[in-house]
């Protein structure tokens, strides 16, 4: 990969992504065919992960963090993805969906309770907003939590939860005012030992194998008052302010997966010969190199914009949606692209499980699905753009 020129990188920023990366080659690579064959979760990997700080990366330190910021977050993510973007999507998890909206949102107890134990990757976290009737609709959930003294009793069914096999803490998403829609919605910090907290279903999936995904299930499950994130009625707005972190990881997992097919296929089309020549030679093959390599330069961009509008936005408030929304956007669909060419280099090599390739085929279609589909970040895009909202 290049240092991008208009990006001043720190030395903090180089030493964590060369850690990353060593890491990444040297402990996950190795073992991501095994754990993508097997769907097994791969705790061993994330508690090294946990004890090297990549799991609570922005994380303030006296919460057991890293403390650095968004574009280490970012560089680190990349590095994890590369060898295998099941570690990184359960590490995205842990530092976006789950950590940032504590750090943003959450009280001071909250986080010494439930952002400690996941920073030092002791312990794993989950977010739980989609719905089996509610997924890009997201405002439409139905599942109630009702107040009932100190506590609230949340009853319903959520689906398509990462990590939710093995989350040791969820924040999870409401209904406490069916009247009020999307302003009805609360959230709330859930102990998987919480009584009426129950693991559904396990998806069986095409891709990212090795992160557990399954359905939650809440049967009068009582949670402390003291759980509940801002004021009951900020959920929804905690849910879309904590994916707009989100997506820039989801980015950053997508430029892994998208340079690992890169580097597969460059090496490849120098060395397999055909008609007397590498395939490299032929321009068929060279110009997919050249748009890979624009295409994921193009990504990286993206990406690192959105980690700085969203260190801009610790200092501003202002939201760094359109940012985010365009580097997932375009990295997943650019992580596809790759992975798609790189199969097509490969020819029948591309198709075998003796090459990671189509691993990273399967990885990637993911990345245009969750945390908001390529159509929604289109959504997002436009209204913002057309100023519809
Ligand atoms: N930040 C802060 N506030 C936001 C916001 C944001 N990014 N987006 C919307 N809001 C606010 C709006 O300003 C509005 O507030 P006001 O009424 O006060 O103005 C309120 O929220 C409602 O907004 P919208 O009317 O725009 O809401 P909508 O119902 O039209 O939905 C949407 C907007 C963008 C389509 C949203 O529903 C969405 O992002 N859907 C996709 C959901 C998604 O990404 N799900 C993935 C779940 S996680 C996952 O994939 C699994 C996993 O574990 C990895």
């Amino acid at each position: 990969m290049s240092d991008l020129a208009i990006f001043q990188l720190t030395d903090e920023h180089k030493m964590l992504r060369d850690a990353a990366r060593d890491f990444a080659q040297n402990e996950i690579a190795p073992i991501a065919a095994r754990f993508d064959e097997s769907g097994e979760f791969p705790h061993e990997t994330i508690k090294k992960m946990g004890a090297l700080g990549f799991m609570g990366i922005e994380v303030p330190e006296e919460y057991g963090g890293a403390g650095m910021d968004t574009l280490a977050y970012v560089l680190a993510l990349e590095e994890i993805s590369k060898a295998d973007a099941a570690h990184g999507v359960i590490m995205s998890v842990n530092n976006s969906l789950y950590a940032y909206g504590l750090i943003k949102f959450g009280t001071d107890a909250q986080k010494k309770k439930f952002l400690t134990p996941i920073a030092s990757g002791k312990s794993v976290g989950a977010y739980s907003l989609t719905e089996p009737m509610s997924g890009s609709d997201a405002g439409n959930m139905k599942s109630r939590a009702t107040k009932d003294g100190d506590f609230y009793v949340l009853n319903g069914r959520k689906s398509w939860v990462t990590s939710g096999p093995v989350a040791d803490y969820t924040v999870v998403f409401m209904v406490t005012d069916p009247q009020k829609k999307q302003k009805g919605i609360s959230a709330f910090m859930v102990d998987s030992k919480t009584p009426g907290f129950i693991r559904g279903k396990k998806e069986p999936k095409l891709g990212i194998r090795a992160s557990a995904t399954s359905e939650l299930l809440f049967e009068n499950c009582r949670v402390p008052a003291e759980n509940l994130i801002g004021s009951e009625g900020d959920g929804f707005k905690i849910a879309m302010t904590v994916l707009d972190a989100g997506r820039i990881g989801i980015g950053a997992q997508a430029l892994g997966i998208a340079e690992a097919a890169y580097e597969a296929a460059r090496q490849y089309a120098g060395e397999r010969e055909a008609f007397g020549q590498p395939i490299g030679a032929f321009q068929g093959t060279a110009f997919k190199i050249a748009d890979m390599k624009t295409r994921i330069e193009a990504s990286r961009l993206l990406i690192y914009n959105a980690a700085l509008s969203k260190e801009r936005s610790k200092k501003t408030g202002e939201r760094f949606s359109l940012e985010a929304s365009m580097a997932k956007l375009f990295a997943s669909e650019t992580a596809m692209f790759c992975a798609h060419q790189a199969v097509q280099i490969h020819g029948g090599m591309g198709y075998s499980k003796e090459l990671p390739v189509e691993r990273y085929f399967r990885d990637a279609k993911i990345t245009e699905i969750y945390e908001g589909t390529s159509e929604i970040q289109r959504m997002v895009i436009s209204r913002s753009e057309l100023g519809l909202k």
